[in-house]
């Protein structure tokens, strides 16, 4: 059996939460004990009989504002927890990046708080009592229960057990510090669109080395801002280099071409 990581959900949707997790593989991998998730409603905190976590911003302005002693009293029931959590995350719009770098730091750890916001979000001085925010992307949703499911999934498939092939996610996009290759299956031919021969050939080593070449390819292409940080051979760089320069030649020929504004 693998290691399991529990996640602690603080949410005033719990059943947002709950809903997700119990389909799929996800609900496996809590059954064979890989992942435990604990899913706790932040409305226990709020102290009075209408059950409100929020007030109005200091200083006026749209929107509620979910309270600090809110959070800090979710904080410290977490920390009460045996193991207490080895991170608490704030999900916000304004953390850092969810990569598959982070989530792969996150499966490594034993227990993980996220801490899920709604309205506003919440009163800044929850920032300094968390481990860490994290954002899942440049774009704001309603809620921070899609954000920790996004998160939770992505560190859940990395734990050992939990995907049918363990070595399937080996050369997901990213994990290599690149984007995955194309993949394909049958039928070989459709609408006269055919799948590469190299990949029916039954020739492992040509096809390790076609995927790594698209692999290549296709992130020079679409994300050449991974190639930075990739771990490339010296062959690599040098094919990046031609390819740099080929598309700067073509770029060239095209101003070339292009009628001057004078009309010369
Ligand atoms: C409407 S948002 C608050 C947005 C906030 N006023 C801002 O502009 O940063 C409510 C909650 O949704 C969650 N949320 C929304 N978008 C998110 C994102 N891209 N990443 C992580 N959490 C997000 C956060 O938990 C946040 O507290």
């Amino acid at each position: 059996m693998g290691r399991a990581v529990r996640f602690t959900v603080y949410t005033l949707f719990p059943a947002l939460i709950e809903g997700y997790l119990g389909d799929a593989l996800l609900e496996k991998a809590q059954a064979r004990g890989l992942l435990e998730v604990v899913t706790r409603d932040l409305r226990r905190f709020a102290g009075n009989r209408t059950n409100r976590v929020d007030d109005a911003p200091y200083g006026g302005g749209a929107g509620m504002v979910i309270r600090v002693d809110v959070a800090a009293a979710a904080l410290a029931e977490a920390a009460a927890d045996d193991p207490p959590p080895e991170e608490t995350i704030l999900l916000s719009p304004a953390g850092e990046p969810l990569t598959q770098a982070l989530v792969e730091e996150l499966a490594g750890k034993r227990h993980v708080m996220l801490l899920s916001g709604r309205y506003e979000g919440f009163d800044a001085r929850v920032e300094s009592r968390v481990t860490r925010e994290v954002s899942i992307g440049d774009f704001v949703l309603m809620g921070g229960e899609l954000p920790a499911l996004v998160l939770l999934e992505a560190v859940a498939r990395l734990l050992p057990g939990v995907l049918g092939d363990e070595a399937s996610h080996r050369e997901d996009s990213f994990t290599t510090g690149l984007l995955d290759y194309p993949e394909f299956t049958r039928p070989a031919e459709f609408e006269g669109d055919v799948v590469p021969d190299v990949l029916t050939s039954g020739h492992h080593g040509r096809v390790s080395a076609w995927r790594r070449e698209m692999a290549l390819l296709r992130t020079w292409q679409r994300r050449p801002d991974l190639l930075e940080h990739a771990a490339l051979s010296d062959e690599e760089r040098a094919r990046v280099a031609s390819w740099n320069a080929a598309r700067s030649d073509e770029r060239t020929a095209e101003d070339d071409d292009a009628p001057h504004r004078d009309g010369a």
